[in-house]
């Protein structure tokens, strides 16, 4: 009933605190790739990933969630195998 009054967050679940975390760890592994990228390096953030076998490898918790791996190094002209896709700018970006 509060809301009806005056706008309050909503989003204050167990559920919704897990969406705000990974919201924020993959924040963190922004500021990380665009820092590499500053310093000469690429990365390729990957979600498509073994999550127990990665948690077996770094000791972590089995209820631990990964947010994304992030691999690192230097690019290979050669290493794109397909054409590079890139959704238009107008399509993400809505000014108000
Ligand atoms: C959060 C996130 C997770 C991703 N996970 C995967 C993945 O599991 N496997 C994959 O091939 N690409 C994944 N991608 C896409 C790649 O990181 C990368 O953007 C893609 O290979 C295209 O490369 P490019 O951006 O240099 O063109 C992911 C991207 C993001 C942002």
């Amino acid at each position: 009933m509060i809301g009806v009054f005056r706008p309050i967050t909503y989003q204050v679940s167990e559920n919704d605190a897990r969406v705000v975390v990974h919201k924020t760890c993959a924040l963190a592994a922004q500021t990380f790739m665009l820092a590499m990228s500053n310093e000469g390096y690429d990365t390729c953030p990957m979600e498509g990933f073994d999550s127990r076998r990665v948690k077996k490898i770094l000791n972590l918790p089995f209820g631990a969630e990964v947010n994304m791996i992030v691999s690192c190094g230097i690019r290979d002209e050669k290493g794109v195998w397909g054409d590079r896709m890139r959704v238009p700018f107008e399509e993400v970006y809505k000014r108000l």
